[in-house]
């Protein structure tokens, strides 16, 4: 605490990522990274990109970005005056807090969900109400039918992995023509159907996309939005009052090469989605509850063991997965899915520590 801080400041309670190991030779499957590198284009887009133009600025709307990504959702039809970039989907998600979702009346999310949802809400003011997953920890979109600001829920939802289908998020849109709805796609590469089709229809609904997982591109820092161009001008409005340059030249080409790579993002996809079902599997056959998943990641817990307890032998075995101290989760383990040799390390270290 400082007598020099803003008021807020005070208040506030940062969001904590997944730890980020100095060590070497660990297992990582704690912070949903993709187990294979970017596409080999992308980085040959960077090292070309690494050359004397660094010393200008790039441009600040990032059109052939933009227009690299409008392209990207073929028949969904997005212009790119319907895009929005920016560094890392989690300041997308702070523009989009800012820009769109501080209302008088609450917003509303999931209780079990991405918990830097609440800390965009402390740090802009926002109002928020939690709306409970039913119990089998799915999303219950009928409990959204009450007086709201706006709604945001990951699809699939972190950290449980479970989603809505296609025909679920037009219904709730359809109840709610005048909030915007905001659907954080991080992870619906994965496994379930993008929202980024009904975008024509529903000037209120925005998709938030991530290039971190599916396009192995954490490092990077790249995420973006689709929607209707007064929901993009209205972020870009936000962007332009905070920081006019938040996507730089190296990340811009890497981005865009990603992007354009399709068989290597379908390849490398369908590679974890396999790889899930496989695990799944076998800690089921370990005697874990295992949520369905359609994200990189499962979300499970063992009748007889304690979450946090796990999570500790494992880091002792060198294999790091998260655990959330949290109400009605603080059982489960979420697991990333690695390559098949990570996998298989994971489930022999639970073998040997349940036998
Ligand atoms: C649901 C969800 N949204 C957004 C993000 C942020 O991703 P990034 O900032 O790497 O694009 C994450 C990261 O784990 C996430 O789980």
């Amino acid at each position: 605490m400082s007598r020099f801080w803003s008021d807020v400041v005070h208040t506030l309670t940062p969001y904590v990522p997944g730890e980020q190991p100095k060590l070497e030779n660990l297992v990582k499957l704690n912070t949903n990274e993709n187990p294979y590198g970017p596409s080999p284009k992308v980085l040959e887009a960077i090292r070309d990109a690494a050359q004397d133009s660094l010393r200008l600025y790039p441009d600040p709307n990032a059109d052939l970005l933009r227009n690299a990504i409008a392209a990207s959702q073929g028949v969904h039809a997005i212009s790119p005056r319907q895009v929005f970039v920016g560094n890392g989907s989690d300041e997308v998600l702070a523009v989009v807090f800012q820009a769109l979702l501080k209302h008088d009346r609450p917003l509303l999310f999931p209780d079990i969900t991405y918990s830097f949802y609440p800390v965009y809400c402390a740090l802009y003011g926002i109002p928020y109400r939690t709306v409970p997953l039913d119990d089998a920890f799915q999303i219950r979109p009928e409990a959204y039918d009450q007086p709201c600001g706006g709604i945001i829920f990951p699809n699939p939802n972190a950290p449980t992995g479970r989603w809505l289908t296609l025909a679920q998020l037009e219904a709730l849109l359809a109840a709610h023509p005048d909030v915007p709805v905001v659907v954080d796609e991080a992870y619906v590469d994965f496994g379930c159907e993008s929202a980024a089709g009904l975008v024509q229809a529903h000037s209120n609904l925005l998709v938030v996309h991530t290039l971190s997982k599916s396009r192995s591109l954490a490092g990077l820092r790249m995420g973006f939005a689709l929607g209707h161009p007064e929901l993009i001008a209205g972020l870009d409005r936000v962007k332009n009052s905070f920081n006019s340059y938040p996507v730089d030249r190296l990340a811009m080409a890497g981005a865009i090469a990603a992007m354009e790579d399709q068989d290597y993002f379908d390849r490398t996809r369908h590679a974890v989605m396999a790889s899930r079902e496989r695990l799944a599997a076998e800690l089921a056959r370990l005697g874990f509850q295992v949520l369905p998943s359609a994200a990189n990641f499962l979300f499970v817990r063992h009748p007889d063991r304690d979450g946090a307890a796990l999570a500790a032998e494992l880091r002792q075995r060198s294999i790091i997965v998260r655990h959330f101290k949290a109400p009605r989760i603080d059982a489960f383990l979420r697991i990333t899915i690695g390559t098949d040799a990570q996998c298989q390390a994971l489930v022999e270290a639970l073998e040997a520590m349940l036998r």
